[in-house]
């Protein structure tokens, strides 16, 4: 079977964000594995306006496009006011058909280390048909960033970014084969 493609999608948009270098610590993680492609999805480069506001169908057609070569989804989940951002929910608005039948882990941050957030974005998914999986490293703004700006993560992190992408990927894997008609669909 080919690889899987698994997205590593930043939540946050906003200028001297945080969440590339969350992105790329996993993404670090991700690659020594060498068990699938992984890619840094950032929200930011696609522009996308307010879901319904404008026509903005280049924008969308890059965005749908992009998750349709996707197997599978690793979310950088940032906590805003106790929910994810308005960008994230933005783009999670913003396609439907091309979330539906894969699989999702979280890594989240924040100053309860983004479990609010992380854990209204599992309502979302599931009504998008996203199968989020179990395992969920979570960071501390205290502790893993150094004056909350620099990343810095504490050791025990990377054997749960890898107990979480084994799960992905072993759901990734079996949710290919309904969409690829292996088995009838929902
Ligand atoms: C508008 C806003 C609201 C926030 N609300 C919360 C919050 O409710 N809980 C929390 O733990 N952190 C909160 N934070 C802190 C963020 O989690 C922290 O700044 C984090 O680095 C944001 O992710 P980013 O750097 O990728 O944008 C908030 C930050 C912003 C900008």
């Amino acid at each position: 079977m080919a690889n899987l493609n698994i997205g590593i999608i930043l939540g946050s948009t906003r200028v001297g964000r945080n969440s590339p270098q969350v992105g790329e610590w996993v993404k670090g993680i991700a690659e020594e594995r060498g068990d699938a492609n992984y890619e840094i999805v950032d929200i930011a480069d696609f522009k996308l306006p307010l879901f319904g506001e404008t026509d903005a169908s280049e924008q969308l057609a890059a965005w749908t496009g992009k998750l349709a070569q996707l197997d599978g989804f690793v979310f950088i989940v940032q906590e805003y006011n106790h929910s994810i951002t308005g960008a994230l929910k933005n783009a999670l608005d913003s396609a439907r058909d091309e979330w539906n039948n894969k699989a999702a882990g979280i890594v989240s941050y924040g100053s309860a280390g983004g479990a609010r957030a992380a854990e209204h974005l599992r309502g979302i998914l599931g009504e998008l048909q996203v199968a989020d999986v179990r395992v969920h490293p979570l960071l501390s703004l205290f502790t893993d960033f150094e004056n909350g700006s620099v990343f810095k993560p504490a050791d025990l992190h990377k054997a749960n970014v890898n107990a979480m992408l084994d799960q992905v990927l072993a759901w990734s894997g079996a949710l290919k084969t309904l969409r690829t008609g292996t088995v009838a669909p929902l």
